[in-house]
């Protein structure tokens, strides 16, 4: 069976206490802390900022899984490769030059994605395979917490893993990013998705401790 990863979505997190919010999920034992930042320009929003990102860095060994929603990339890796994470997605409709952006990533060691809206095709991955580390799967349209899976979400990640292992690719993971609910879950996994964000559906859902959210992400998977 494939270890599932689980990366929460930072920006469902208390805002206001995201110290302790680090070190609780440090003690549920996830796997990534999934950042997602925003410019108000490719998405309207701004839930996180890049001096929050670094103030958190020093609080945690966990790696940081960045999620670009921007018009600029590149200065938004530069920033981060300062910061210092270990992966960051960039959306294949943000840029005019995504070999180049790819590029940029890796050139600082740092492990690159390239993230699709879901209307956008697979094959914007066709001429840049070679660049990517693993692909992010939006199972809703980027920007906002609390949205619900888009109709085609559950086929996109079938097609993407078969389109990943018909072209000898069946190492790369695919993360998956919205609406990762508590009964999503399942049909997500066997759809193929290896790492899942988790936000305000099954983590941050008010109406349960973290850790017992937590153990029913974990039966579920
Ligand atoms: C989508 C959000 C994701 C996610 C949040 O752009 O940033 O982090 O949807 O989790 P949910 O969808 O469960 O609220
Ligand atoms: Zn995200």
């Amino acid at each position: 069976s494939r270890t599932v990863r689980v990366a929460p979505s930072m920006m469902c997190a208390d805002q206001a206490h995201l110290a302790d919010e680090v070190r609780e999920l440090e003690m549920l034992g996830v796997d990534w802390l999934h950042m997602d930042i925003m410019d108000t320009h490719f998405v309207p929003n701004m839930p996180l900022g890049l001096t929050t990102v670094e103030h958190l860095r020093s609080l945690t060994r966990l790696p940081f899984d960045v999620h670009l929603m921007v018009e600029h990339n590149e200065l938004f890796i530069e920033r981060l490769a300062k910061i210092g994470v270990q992966s960051i997605s960039v959306h294949a409709e943000s840029t005019r030059h995504l070999d180049r952006v790819l590029s940029l990533i890796r050139a600082h060691g740092i492990q690159a994605g390239v993230a699709l809206n879901p209307a956008t095709p697979l094959s914007a991955l066709e001429y840049v395979r070679e660049l990517i580390d693993f692909v992010l799967i939006m199972t809703v349209n980027p920007g906002f917490a609390g949205q619900l899976l888009t109709a085609s979400a559950i086929r996109k990640i079938e097609d993407c893993r078969r389109w990943l292992d018909e072209r000898g690719l069946s190492q790369l993971p695919i993360q998956v990013d919205g609406n990762v609910s508590f009964t999503n879950i399942a049909r997500m996994v066997a759809a193929g998705a290896d790492i899942l964000v988790v936000g305000s559906s099954s983590l941050f859902a008010s109406e349960r401790p973290r850790l017992e959210n937590m153990r029913r992400i974990e039966q579920a998977i």
